[in-house]
Protein backbone atom coordinates (compact mmCIF):
# COMPACT_ATOMS: atom_id res chain seq x y z
CA UNK A 1 0.00 0.00 0.00
CA UNK A 2 1.18 3.25 -0.83
CA UNK A 3 1.54 6.24 2.04
CA UNK A 4 1.35 9.40 1.75
CA UNK A 5 4.40 12.01 2.85
CA UNK A 6 1.89 13.17 5.63
CA UNK A 7 1.00 8.80 6.16
CA UNK A 8 4.85 8.44 6.05
CA UNK A 9 5.56 11.01 8.49
CA UNK A 10 2.77 9.28 10.99
CA UNK A 11 3.85 5.81 10.73
CA UNK A 12 7.59 6.92 11.46
CA UNK A 13 6.21 7.76 15.19
CA UNK A 14 7.42 11.95 14.54
CA UNK A 15 4.32 12.90 15.42
CA UNK A 16 4.06 10.55 18.41
CA UNK A 17 3.71 6.64 19.51
CA UNK A 18 -0.21 6.77 19.07
CA UNK A 19 -0.50 7.68 16.04
CA UNK A 20 2.34 5.71 14.82
CA UNK A 21 0.45 2.88 16.32
CA UNK A 22 -3.01 3.59 14.34
CA UNK A 23 -1.29 3.88 11.01
CA UNK A 24 0.82 0.94 11.65
CA UNK A 25 -2.75 -1.20 11.86
CA UNK A 26 -4.04 0.22 9.05
CA UNK A 27 -1.01 -0.25 6.94
CA UNK A 28 -0.68 -4.01 7.81
CA UNK A 29 -4.21 -4.34 6.69
CA UNK A 30 -4.31 -2.33 3.85
CA UNK A 31 -1.48 -4.72 2.89
CA UNK A 32 -3.32 -7.71 3.54
CA UNK A 33 -6.53 -7.21 1.62
CA UNK A 34 -4.50 -5.69 -0.94
CA UNK A 35 -5.42 -1.95 -0.83
CA UNK A 36 -3.04 0.48 -2.89
CA UNK A 37 -4.49 3.55 -0.79
CA UNK A 38 -5.80 4.85 2.63
CA UNK A 39 -9.49 6.90 2.05
CA UNK A 40 -10.63 9.71 4.41
CA UNK A 41 -13.02 8.77 6.69
CA UNK A 42 -16.07 10.29 7.88
CA UNK A 43 -16.60 8.95 11.01
CA UNK A 44 -15.87 5.60 12.94
CA UNK A 45 -17.92 3.73 15.11
CA UNK A 46 -16.45 1.16 17.70
CA UNK A 47 -17.25 -2.07 18.97
CA UNK A 48 -16.08 -4.60 21.44
CA UNK A 49 -16.17 -2.45 24.30
CA UNK A 50 -18.22 -4.53 26.59
CA UNK A 51 -16.26 -5.69 29.70
CA UNK A 52 -17.62 -8.61 29.59
CA UNK A 53 -15.62 -9.13 26.00
CA UNK A 54 -12.64 -6.75 26.75
CA UNK A 55 -11.84 -8.18 30.06
CA UNK A 56 -8.49 -6.22 31.92
CA UNK A 57 -6.36 -7.24 29.09
CA UNK A 58 -8.36 -5.38 26.73
CA UNK A 59 -8.91 -2.46 28.87
CA UNK A 60 -4.76 -1.87 29.77
CA UNK A 61 -4.34 -2.39 25.64
CA UNK A 62 -6.97 1.01 25.40
CA UNK A 63 -5.32 2.68 28.65
CA UNK A 64 -1.88 2.53 26.95
CA UNK A 65 -3.09 4.18 23.83
CA UNK A 66 -4.81 6.63 25.51
CA UNK A 67 -1.56 7.27 27.57
CA UNK A 68 0.47 7.68 24.76
CA UNK A 69 -1.87 10.47 23.73
CA UNK A 70 -4.31 9.10 21.31
CA UNK A 71 -6.90 11.16 19.80
CA UNK A 72 -9.78 10.77 17.12
CA UNK A 73 -9.63 13.18 14.24
CA UNK A 74 -13.11 12.11 13.14
CA UNK A 75 -16.65 11.66 14.74
CA UNK A 76 -16.22 8.37 16.98
CA UNK A 77 -19.17 6.55 18.67
CA UNK A 78 -19.11 3.63 20.98
CA UNK A 79 -21.18 0.25 20.49
CA UNK A 80 -23.18 -0.77 23.39
CA UNK A 81 -21.68 -1.72 26.85
CA UNK A 82 -21.85 -4.13 29.19
CA UNK A 83 -24.57 -2.47 30.77
CA UNK A 84 -26.63 1.17 31.08
CA UNK A 85 -24.30 3.16 32.65
CA UNK A 86 -26.83 5.17 34.65
CA UNK A 87 -29.65 2.34 35.27
CA UNK A 88 -27.06 -0.05 36.19
CA UNK A 89 -27.97 -1.21 39.74
CA UNK A 90 -31.73 -1.53 38.54
CA UNK A 91 -30.35 -4.31 35.53
CA UNK A 92 -28.83 -6.32 38.65
CA UNK A 93 -24.85 -5.66 37.52
CA UNK A 94 -22.19 -6.31 40.15
CA UNK A 95 -20.47 -3.52 41.40
CA UNK A 96 -17.43 -4.93 40.25
CA UNK A 97 -18.46 -5.46 36.77
CA UNK A 98 -19.32 -1.59 36.57
CA UNK A 99 -16.71 0.34 38.06
CA UNK A 100 -14.50 -1.72 34.97
CA UNK A 101 -17.29 -1.20 32.52
CA UNK A 102 -17.41 2.79 33.37
CA UNK A 103 -13.48 2.65 33.44
CA UNK A 104 -13.69 1.66 30.16
CA UNK A 105 -16.49 4.06 28.86
CA UNK A 106 -14.01 7.31 30.29
CA UNK A 107 -10.74 5.44 28.81
CA UNK A 108 -12.50 6.27 25.54
CA UNK A 109 -14.15 9.07 25.67
CA UNK A 110 -10.57 10.25 27.41
CA UNK A 111 -9.55 9.71 23.37
CA UNK A 112 -12.61 11.76 21.68
CA UNK A 113 -14.53 8.49 21.26
CA UNK A 114 -18.38 9.85 22.03
CA UNK A 115 -20.00 7.92 24.39
CA UNK A 116 -23.30 7.13 21.92
CA UNK A 117 -23.11 3.37 23.35
CA UNK A 118 -25.50 2.34 20.72
CA UNK A 119 -25.23 -0.20 17.62
CA UNK A 120 -27.85 1.84 15.52
CA UNK A 121 -26.14 5.23 15.61
CA UNK A 122 -27.77 6.16 12.19
CA UNK A 123 -31.35 6.05 14.09
CA UNK A 124 -29.81 9.53 14.97
CA UNK A 125 -27.75 12.43 14.65
CA UNK A 126 -24.68 10.24 13.09
CA UNK A 127 -26.19 8.96 10.47
CA UNK A 128 -24.11 9.03 7.45
CA UNK A 129 -24.84 9.68 3.68
CA UNK A 130 -25.08 8.05 1.10
CA UNK A 131 -20.90 7.48 -0.54
CA UNK A 132 -19.49 8.34 2.82
CA UNK A 133 -16.64 6.43 3.61
CA UNK A 134 -16.75 5.15 7.62
CA UNK A 135 -14.67 3.00 9.56
CA UNK A 136 -18.00 0.93 11.05
CA UNK A 137 -16.92 -2.35 13.09
CA UNK A 138 -20.65 -2.92 14.65
CA UNK A 139 -21.46 -5.83 12.07
CA UNK A 140 -25.23 -5.10 12.04
CA UNK A 141 -24.98 -1.00 11.94
CA UNK A 142 -21.91 -2.20 8.85
CA UNK A 143 -24.44 -3.97 7.28
CA UNK A 144 -27.33 -0.85 7.40
CA UNK A 145 -25.17 1.40 6.48
CA UNK A 146 -23.52 -0.03 3.08
CA UNK A 147 -27.10 -1.09 2.07
CA UNK A 148 -29.78 1.11 3.17
CA UNK A 149 -28.05 4.51 3.07
CA UNK A 150 -25.41 3.44 0.51
CA UNK A 151 -22.08 4.55 2.62
CA UNK A 152 -18.81 2.67 2.64
CA UNK A 153 -17.63 0.38 5.44
CA UNK A 154 -15.47 -2.69 5.68
CA UNK A 155 -16.62 -4.55 8.97
CA UNK A 156 -13.81 -3.18 10.68
CA UNK A 157 -12.10 -4.92 14.41
CA UNK A 158 -13.07 -2.51 17.14
CA UNK A 159 -8.75 -1.94 16.79
CA UNK A 160 -8.80 -1.53 13.71
CA UNK A 161 -12.08 0.98 13.41
CA UNK A 162 -10.00 2.92 17.17
CA UNK A 163 -7.11 3.18 14.29
CA UNK A 164 -8.68 4.64 11.66
CA UNK A 165 -10.51 7.41 13.79
CA UNK A 166 -6.94 8.67 15.40
CA UNK A 167 -5.89 8.46 12.03
CA UNK A 168 -8.75 10.02 10.26
CA UNK A 169 -8.68 7.09 7.66
CA UNK A 170 -9.02 3.77 6.98
CA UNK A 171 -7.37 1.17 3.68
CA UNK A 172 -9.32 1.36 0.58
CA UNK A 173 -10.03 -2.02 0.06
CA UNK A 174 -13.17 -4.08 -0.16
CA UNK A 175 -16.58 -2.32 0.22
CA UNK A 176 -14.90 0.73 -0.19
CA UNK A 177 -14.39 0.25 -3.94
CA UNK A 178 -16.91 0.04 -6.48
CA UNK A 179 -16.03 -3.83 -7.63
CA UNK A 180 -15.96 -4.55 -4.13
CA UNK A 181 -19.68 -3.19 -3.96
CA UNK A 182 -21.06 -5.67 -6.61
CA UNK A 183 -23.39 -8.46 -5.88
CA UNK A 184 -22.43 -11.94 -6.21
CA UNK A 185 -25.66 -14.05 -5.79
CA UNK A 186 -29.17 -13.65 -6.55
CA UNK A 187 -31.54 -14.45 -4.33
CA UNK A 188 -35.27 -14.74 -5.00
CA UNK A 189 -37.41 -14.78 -2.36
CA UNK A 190 -40.84 -16.22 -2.61
CA UNK A 191 -41.69 -16.79 1.37
CA UNK A 192 -44.12 -14.30 3.23
CA UNK A 193 -42.80 -12.04 4.80
CA UNK A 194 -45.69 -10.38 7.14
CA UNK A 195 -42.85 -8.97 10.08
CA UNK A 196 -40.12 -8.10 11.41
CA UNK A 197 -39.74 -11.48 12.75
CA UNK A 198 -40.31 -12.90 8.86
CA UNK A 199 -37.45 -10.34 7.52
CA UNK A 200 -34.85 -11.79 10.55
CA UNK A 201 -36.11 -14.94 9.25
CA UNK A 202 -34.89 -14.33 6.06
CA UNK A 203 -31.71 -12.69 7.07
CA UNK A 204 -30.56 -15.58 9.11
CA UNK A 205 -30.87 -18.10 5.54
CA UNK A 206 -29.22 -15.72 3.52
CA UNK A 207 -26.59 -15.44 5.58
CA UNK A 208 -26.02 -18.85 6.43
CA UNK A 209 -26.50 -20.29 2.75
CA UNK A 210 -23.94 -17.25 1.15
CA UNK A 211 -21.58 -17.04 3.85
CA UNK A 212 -19.98 -13.40 3.01
CA UNK A 213 -20.96 -13.31 -0.95
CA UNK A 214 -23.14 -9.97 -1.39
CA UNK A 215 -26.75 -10.87 -2.43
CA UNK A 216 -29.11 -9.23 -4.59
CA UNK A 217 -32.51 -9.98 -3.67
CA UNK A 218 -35.67 -9.90 -5.64
CA UNK A 219 -39.14 -10.26 -4.00
CA UNK A 220 -41.39 -12.06 -5.80
CA UNK A 221 -44.33 -11.49 -2.49
CA UNK A 222 -45.67 -8.60 -2.37
CA UNK A 223 -43.72 -6.67 0.91
CA UNK A 224 -44.22 -3.26 2.68
CA UNK A 225 -40.68 -2.80 4.01
CA UNK A 226 -39.84 -0.03 6.04
CA UNK A 227 -35.96 0.70 7.97
CA UNK A 228 -37.06 -1.22 10.90
CA UNK A 229 -37.35 -4.72 8.80
CA UNK A 230 -34.41 -3.65 6.73
CA UNK A 231 -32.20 -3.71 10.02
CA UNK A 232 -33.52 -6.98 11.13
CA UNK A 233 -33.52 -8.36 8.01
CA UNK A 234 -29.63 -7.33 8.11
CA UNK A 235 -28.63 -7.87 11.18
CA UNK A 236 -29.56 -11.70 11.33
CA UNK A 237 -27.98 -11.79 7.71
CA UNK A 238 -24.65 -10.46 9.02
CA UNK A 239 -24.97 -13.07 12.27
CA UNK A 240 -25.55 -15.94 10.80
CA UNK A 241 -22.82 -15.25 7.79
CA UNK A 242 -20.60 -12.09 7.70
CA UNK A 243 -22.73 -10.34 4.99
CA UNK A 244 -21.83 -6.83 5.00
CA UNK A 245 -24.08 -5.12 1.91
CA UNK A 246 -26.89 -6.55 0.38
CA UNK A 247 -28.99 -4.99 -2.42
CA UNK A 248 -32.59 -5.02 -2.85
CA UNK A 249 -34.41 -4.31 -5.95
CA UNK A 250 -36.76 -1.24 -5.81
CA UNK A 251 -35.60 -0.94 -2.08
CA UNK A 252 -31.81 -0.10 -1.70
CA UNK A 253 -29.83 3.05 -3.33
CA UNK A 254 -27.10 1.05 -5.20
CA UNK A 255 -29.73 -1.62 -6.41
CA UNK A 256 -30.42 -0.55 -9.81
CA UNK A 257 -27.07 0.17 -10.93
CA UNK A 258 -26.75 -3.58 -11.33
CA UNK A 259 -28.25 -5.66 -13.26
CA UNK A 260 -29.11 -9.50 -11.79
CA UNK A 261 -29.05 -10.70 -14.94
CA UNK A 262 -25.36 -10.70 -15.04
CA UNK A 263 -24.83 -11.83 -11.45
CA UNK A 264 -23.00 -15.17 -12.30
CA UNK A 265 -23.86 -17.09 -9.50
CA UNK A 266 -27.02 -19.57 -9.41
CA UNK A 267 -29.63 -18.00 -7.34
CA UNK A 268 -30.72 -18.76 -4.18
CA UNK A 269 -34.64 -19.64 -4.31
CA UNK A 270 -36.41 -19.23 -0.80
CA UNK A 271 -39.87 -20.26 -0.55
CA UNK A 272 -39.99 -20.66 3.18
CA UNK A 273 -38.33 -19.57 5.96
CA UNK A 274 -39.72 -22.76 8.39
CA UNK A 275 -35.91 -23.87 8.53
CA UNK A 276 -34.49 -20.42 10.17
CA UNK A 277 -37.68 -20.84 12.44
CA UNK A 278 -36.66 -24.46 13.60
CA UNK A 279 -32.96 -23.21 13.84
CA UNK A 280 -34.04 -20.12 16.18
CA UNK A 281 -36.60 -20.99 18.20
CA UNK A 282 -37.62 -23.39 21.30
CA UNK A 283 -40.85 -23.91 22.37
CA UNK A 284 -40.93 -22.57 25.70
CA UNK A 285 -44.01 -21.96 27.92
CA UNK A 286 -42.35 -19.34 30.07
CA UNK A 287 -39.79 -16.87 29.96
CA UNK A 288 -38.06 -15.08 32.16
CA UNK A 289 -37.50 -12.02 30.02
CA UNK A 290 -39.00 -10.40 26.98
CA UNK A 291 -36.42 -8.68 25.07
CA UNK A 292 -36.44 -6.30 22.23
CA UNK A 293 -34.28 -3.89 20.80
CA UNK A 294 -31.68 -6.07 19.07
CA UNK A 295 -30.28 -4.04 17.02
CA UNK A 296 -31.53 -1.04 19.42
CA UNK A 297 -34.97 -0.34 18.78
CA UNK A 298 -35.98 2.71 16.80
CA UNK A 299 -38.51 5.50 17.91
CA UNK A 300 -41.52 3.77 15.75
CA UNK A 301 -40.78 0.21 17.18
CA UNK A 302 -41.14 1.74 20.65
CA UNK A 303 -44.47 3.12 19.75
CA UNK A 304 -45.57 -0.37 18.76
CA UNK A 305 -44.77 -1.94 22.22
CA UNK A 306 -46.22 1.52 23.57
CA UNK A 307 -49.66 0.79 21.59
CA UNK A 308 -49.52 -2.77 23.18
CA UNK A 309 -48.80 -2.01 26.45
CA UNK A 310 -51.01 1.35 27.17
CA UNK A 311 -53.08 0.82 30.50
CA UNK A 312 -52.08 -2.78 31.15
CA UNK A 313 -49.49 -4.32 33.34
CA UNK A 314 -46.81 -7.19 32.86
CA UNK A 315 -45.80 -9.48 34.87
CA UNK A 316 -42.90 -10.75 32.97
CA UNK A 317 -39.68 -8.41 32.88
CA UNK A 318 -39.31 -6.77 29.42
CA UNK A 319 -36.30 -5.29 28.23
CA UNK A 320 -36.70 -2.94 25.65
CA UNK A 321 -32.53 -1.65 24.62
CA UNK A 322 -32.41 1.68 22.27
CA UNK A 323 -29.88 4.80 22.60
CA UNK A 324 -30.52 8.05 24.65
CA UNK A 325 -31.12 10.05 21.56
CA UNK A 326 -34.38 7.54 20.55
CA UNK A 327 -35.55 7.68 24.31
CA UNK A 328 -35.45 11.43 23.95
CA UNK A 329 -37.70 11.62 21.04
CA UNK A 330 -40.20 8.43 21.77
CA UNK A 331 -40.44 10.10 25.70
CA UNK A 332 -43.97 9.38 25.67
CA UNK A 333 -43.93 5.45 24.90
CA UNK A 334 -40.91 5.43 27.23
CA UNK A 335 -43.35 6.26 29.53
CA UNK A 336 -46.08 4.12 28.84
CA UNK A 337 -44.07 1.08 28.38
CA UNK A 338 -42.24 1.97 31.90
CA UNK A 339 -46.05 2.73 33.57
CA UNK A 340 -46.62 -1.26 32.96
CA UNK A 341 -43.50 -2.31 34.33
CA UNK A 342 -41.47 -2.60 31.10
CA UNK A 343 -36.96 -1.02 31.37
CA UNK A 344 -36.38 0.80 28.36
CA UNK A 345 -32.87 0.56 29.00
CA UNK A 346 -29.87 2.54 26.94
CA UNK A 347 -26.31 2.11 26.20
CA UNK A 348 -26.66 -1.82 26.40
CA UNK A 349 -27.72 -4.94 25.02
CA UNK A 350 -28.46 -8.86 26.26
CA UNK A 351 -25.78 -9.99 24.06
CA UNK A 352 -23.06 -7.67 25.56
CA UNK A 353 -24.46 -7.73 29.10
CA UNK A 354 -22.94 -10.17 31.85
CA UNK A 355 -26.21 -12.18 31.93
CA UNK A 356 -24.40 -14.83 34.10
CA UNK A 357 -24.74 -12.48 37.43
CA UNK A 358 -28.67 -11.81 36.07
CA UNK A 359 -30.56 -15.03 36.66
CA UNK A 360 -32.00 -15.27 33.27
CA UNK A 361 -32.41 -18.72 31.61
CA UNK A 362 -35.03 -18.10 29.00
CA UNK A 363 -35.92 -15.49 26.56
CA UNK A 364 -38.28 -14.57 24.36
CA UNK A 365 -37.17 -11.96 20.98
CA UNK A 366 -38.48 -10.84 18.03
CA UNK A 367 -34.59 -10.69 16.55
CA UNK A 368 -33.43 -13.31 14.79
CA UNK A 369 -29.94 -11.81 15.68
CA UNK A 370 -30.63 -12.41 19.84
CA UNK A 371 -32.17 -15.65 18.97
CA UNK A 372 -28.43 -16.92 16.82
CA UNK A 373 -26.35 -15.61 19.33
CA UNK A 374 -27.90 -16.10 22.92
CA UNK A 375 -27.89 -19.52 23.58
CA UNK A 376 -23.68 -19.96 22.78
CA UNK A 377 -23.06 -16.42 24.40
CA UNK A 378 -25.07 -16.00 27.08
CA UNK A 379 -26.31 -19.52 27.78
CA UNK A 380 -29.83 -19.22 27.29
CA UNK A 381 -33.01 -20.85 25.66
CA UNK A 382 -34.56 -18.68 23.66
CA UNK A 383 -38.09 -18.06 21.70
CA UNK A 384 -37.95 -16.35 18.59
CA UNK A 385 -41.43 -14.92 17.51
CA UNK A 386 -42.86 -11.29 16.38
CA UNK A 387 -43.21 -8.49 18.45
CA UNK A 388 -46.54 -8.95 19.33
CA UNK A 389 -46.38 -12.62 20.38
CA UNK A 390 -43.54 -11.66 22.76
CA UNK A 391 -45.30 -9.37 24.23
CA UNK A 392 -48.90 -10.83 24.29
CA UNK A 393 -48.17 -14.46 24.78
CA UNK A 394 -45.73 -14.44 27.29
CA UNK A 395 -45.98 -11.03 28.73
CA UNK A 396 -48.44 -12.01 31.29
CA UNK A 397 -50.70 -9.03 30.70
CA UNK A 398 -52.99 -7.82 33.31
FE1 LIG B 1 -26.95 -4.38 18.94
FE2 LIG B 1 -26.47 -6.05 20.85
FE3 LIG B 1 -28.00 -6.77 18.90
S1 LIG B 1 -25.00 -4.70 19.93
S2 LIG B 1 -27.25 -5.65 17.15
S3 LIG B 1 -28.43 -5.14 20.37
S4 LIG B 1 -26.43 -8.02 19.81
Amino acid sequence: MQLTAEEKVMISGEKGPALRRAMEIIFALGNVYGAEETVPIKSAQISGISYKNLGEEGLDFLKKWASEGARVQVPAMMNPAGMDLRRWKEMGIPEEFAHRQLEVVETLAAMGVEPTLTCAPYLGKHRPSFGDHLAWSESSAVIFANSVIGARTNREGGPSALAAAIAGRTACYGFHTDSGRKPVSLVEVYAPLRNEADFGALGYLVGKKLKDRTPYLRFYVEISPSEPLLKAMGAAMAASGSISLFHAEGLTPEAETFSPEEIGEQSLVISSLEEAFRALSTPLERVDLIWIGCPHASSEELELIASLLEGRRLSTRLWVTTNREVVEKASKSVETIEEAGGLVLTDTCLVVAPVEFLGIKRVATNSAKAAFYLPSWAKVRVVFAPLEECILKYGGLQ
